[in-house]
């Protein structure tokens, strides 16, 4: 209904351009109008439109509408067969309404196409709306959950700290109960020689003999006192705090530690240090707690006596043996590494136990010698200073248990 052209006038011409028929001017009828040029072309057989521009005499009562421009169409009458143009009509159609159509017509596709953007846009928005709204949910439950982990995390860290240090508290127990046992005799025969120099009347010939037994005594006392150090030392509560760690003095004073302990007392002691295996950075007491446990282990494992060999040194890092019980952090073959070994030749671990002995409270001592936790936490401590442990061993023959770590301790440091 946009475009149905309004017809205001329809004129029929014969042949010769007499007007035959006007629709609304019969005055018009009879009439021949000169210069008619798309006329003349429509009697010549073609169809013409154009806009007519209403100058013409012809256009007397089209100008009387108002229109101000028409759409003139001009169609030949052709006889049929022959193809003789018999004559031409004309039609008339004022533009303004078909121009008013065509802007209504505009006007409703716009609208309809704004429409359809709106729709378009409103139900991508809510799209978006809904689907953000799901994401903050989920965000926020992530966010719970996460708070929920780092709070576990935090108790499961102290617990584990807790663990540490209950452990270290254990065998510095076990420790202090052999030393007390060990410091015992040299104090009974300190106390000898008290009672000697008491009855000593200072003369001459006694002199040299005082001196003698007061050097043994000093020496005894200097021996005491260091072990008694090292024990406070060694139980002292401490932060991780990687530094220069000279291993080899750290092996020689943890050994004076042990050796006092009466479980090391058919144990030959075979020492095998590096002077080159130098400075490690890493943290000194804990270390000393893995060699302490360790070295326990061997002691527990040699309760008939056995040769226990330490040995340090400095180097590539080994190809794990096929047998061997990892824990901490795997140091790559050929990486370098500063290495602590401790070699027994004690019972041994069962095949059957080697996949076991870092878990905790895996133990095969009896109630009251061992927790199971030793490894365990040698595992945890190991791993806090970035180096590995490696534990191999053949029932009967003995067992070694390799301490690996970077010398750098850049991973003590970064993993913390
Ligand atoms: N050097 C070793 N020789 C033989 N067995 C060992 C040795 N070290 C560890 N084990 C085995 O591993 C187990 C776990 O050791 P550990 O975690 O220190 O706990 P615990 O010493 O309290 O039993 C020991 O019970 C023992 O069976
Ligand atoms: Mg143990």
């Amino acid at each position: 209904q946009f475009f149905t052209p309004k017809v205001l006038t329809v004129k029929i011409y014969d042949a010769a351009g007499t007007t035959v028929y006007h629709s609304q001017d019969r005055g018009l009828v009879g009439r021949v109008f000169r210069d008619n040029a798309p006329l003349t072309k429509a009697l010549r057989g073609e169809v013409v439109f154009g806009v007519s521009e209403l100058r013409g005499e012809e256009h007397v009562y089209e100008r009387q509408t108002g229109f101000s421009r028409l759409l003139e169409l001009y169609f030949p009458i052709v006889e049929r067969g022959s193809g003789r143009v018999l004559g031409a009509y004309e039609i008339y159609s004022p533009l303004e309404p078909l121009a008013r159509g065509v802007a209504r017509f505009r006007l409703l596709v716009w609208g309809v196409i704004g429409a359809g953007l709106a729709l378009f846009y409103g139900a991508l928005s809510w799209v978006f709306r809904r689907a953000s709204r799901t994401i903050l949910d989920q965000k926020e439950t992530l966010e719970r959950t996460a708070a929920d982990l780092r709070r576990a995390y935090g108790e499961l860290q102290a617990a584990q700290a807790r663990l540490v240090r209950s452990e270290q508290l254990a065998s510095a127990g076990r420790l202090a109960a052999g030393l007390v046992h060990e410091i015992g005799n040299p104090l009974a025969s300190l106390l000898g020689m008290v009672d000697l120099l008491g009855r000593c009347r200072g003369r001459p010939e006694e002199m040299a003999a005082c001196r003698e037994n007061l050097n043994r005594m000093g020496a005894e006392i200097t021996r005491l006192k260091g072990i008694l150090q090292g024990l406070l030392d060694y139980a002292r509560p401490a932060e991780v705090r990687p530094a220069a760690v000279e291993v080899n003095r750290m092996v020689e004073r943890t050994m004076v530690l042990v050796a006092s302990h009466p479980g090391f007392r058919r144990i030959r002691c075979r020492p095998l240090l590096d002077p080159g295996t130098a400075v490690v950075v890493t943290d000194e007491r804990r270390l000393q707690q893995v060699l302490v446990n360790v070295l326990l282990n061997a002691a527990d494992a040699m309760a008939d006596g056995g040769t226990l060999s330490i040995a340090t040194g400095r180097g590539p890092a080994p190809v794990p043996e096929a047998e061997e019980a990892r824990a901490g952090r795997p140091l790559p073959p050929g990486s370098p590494a500063v290495w602590l070994t401790v070699q027994d030749t004690g019972r041994g671990i069962p095949p059957a136990d080697i996949g076991r002995i870092f878990e905790p409270f895996f133990t095969t001592k009896e109630p009251g010698r061992g927790a199971g936790l030793g490894l365990a936490i040698c595992q945890a401590l190991i791993e806090e200073l970035g180096g590995e442990l490696r534990v191999s061993s053949r029932p009967g023959a003995g067992t070694v248990v390799r301490i690996l770590l970077p010398p750098d301790g850049r991973e003590a440091r970064d993993g913390g």
